[in-house]
């Protein structure tokens, strides 16, 4: 817990640099960093474009793999996460393009579109530390409430609940928000070697409770975590209000 945004914006970016730092790279084999969208980690974003600038970190070396994206919304769409990825980080790093996996919300063929991305995250050996959100209904990517804790990548649509959250992104107007989503499922993120999860903002406070200190529900599908050997939390005051 920490007082502040601000200080979860640089414990995050300070544990991945660290991370990432650790990690021996040889041929073939990278650091493979599974990442979110939202407001909550554009902080972490910032100081990690920061520590790169000052030649802490280099992401030569680094995988990642986007935890969603909208369905049918242009990839140059500035709410699209594709657009989101580049213009708040990918291009202030030395990540080459082929490095970067994010789901193509556009795919002629939608299924097969999240098919191939489960292979790519095997192919690329798993993920080493999957970073994530959470909305305030509890949901992890776009895994919306009544999402199976056994799910995998897939389309879904998107809850009310959501909708009415992001709509702050699309000049407020809710029928802008795209309805559907490709998302990684629960059970992708949960094979992740580590998950850190970053929630901050008293909107927040309800689904951190019940993640928590309530049991494993598939109404609060981020409370599948407390299944991970190696999953945190990294919060500020605000969001501990109901704990
Ligand atoms: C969207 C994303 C989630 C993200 C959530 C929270 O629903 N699909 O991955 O965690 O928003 O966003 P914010 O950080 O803006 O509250």
């Amino acid at each position: 817990i920490l007082d502040e945004v601000s200080n979860v914006a640089e414990w995050s970016a300070r544990y991945v640099l660290k991370k990432i730092n650790d990690f021996k790279p040889g041929p073939g084999k990278y650091f493979v960093l599974g990442l979110p969208t939202g407001g909550t980690p554009l902080g972490m974003y910032k100081k990690l474009i920061e520590f790169h600038k000052q030649g802490k970190v280099s992401f030569k070396y680094v995988k990642t793999f986007n935890m969603d994206e909208y369905v049918a919304l242009p990839r140059d769409h500035p709410e699209s996460y594709h657009y989101y990825m580049w213009h708040n980080f990918f291009s202030h790093i030395d990540i080459s393009p082929e490095n970067v996996h994010i789901l193509d919300g556009n795919a002629p063929d939608l299924h097969a579109e999240c098919v191939r991305y489960e292979e790519d995250i095997k192919a690329a050996g798993g993920i080493h530390l999957f970073v994530g959100g959470i909305g305030p209904d509890g949901h992890i990517a776009f895994n919306e409430p009544g999402s199976s804790l056994a799910s995998r990548t897939r389309l879904k649509t998107l809850a009310q609940e959501t909708l009415e959250a992001n709509a702050r992104f699309f000049d407020n107007d809710i029928r802008k928000v795209p309805k559907e989503a490709l998302t990684v499922g629960v059970q992708t993120v949960m094979e992740a070697q580590e998950v850190m999860i970053l929630v901050t903002g008293s909107h927040k406070a309800l689904a951190l409770s019940k993640a928590i200190e309530e049991g494993v529900n598939h109404m609060w599908t981020v409370s599948a975590f407390q299944m991970h050997p190696c999953t945190i939390m990294i919060c500020d005051e605000d969001a501990t209000q109901e704990l």
